[in-house]
């Protein structure tokens, strides 16, 4: 099994590792193939994700790959954030091993989860910026 330098990379180098104290949608998903766990924050302005950071407690293609999808996320809408794949992420990377891409739906599924925080939150979010007016 062979990874890609850019796969080898993201795993060395990890970008947007951590938390967003304030974020606006927190997603939590486990991968029930191997146990492993992620955590993504994303903070949204005018439904633009301005950011998006994770702790991820996994394979090398678990952080390679949740790596890519901090970085892929930033600046689209949610709308297009929602339609992003983990093949898409798995291809940004230049591909992952056919044993590992089961490790790229942790990272599509962290980013749904978190979304669906957002979207859940929404409605009080607006309820109070329309208070502090
Ligand atoms: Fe668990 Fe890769 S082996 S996410």
């Amino acid at each position: 099994m062979r990874y890609s330098e850019k796969v080898m990379e993201h795993f060395k180098n990890p970008r947007n590792v951590g938390e967003i104290k304030d974020a606006d949608g927190i997603g939590h998903v486990g991968n029930p193939v191997c146990g492993d766990i992620m955590e993504l924050y994303i903070k949204v302005k005018d439904n633009v994700i301005v950011d998006a950071k994770f702790k991820t407690f996994g394979c090398g293609a678990a952080v390679a790959t949740s790596s890519m999808v901090t970085e892929l996320v930033k600046g689209k809408t949610v709308d297009e954030a929602l339609t992003l794949s983990n093949k898409a992420v798995a291809e940004a990377l230049g591909g992952l091993p056919q044993i590992k891409m089961h490790c790229s739906m942790l990272a599509e599924e962290a980013l749904k989860s978190a979304i669906d925080d957002y979207l859940k939150k929404k409605p009080a979010k607006i309820g109070e910026a329309r208070r502090k007016k």
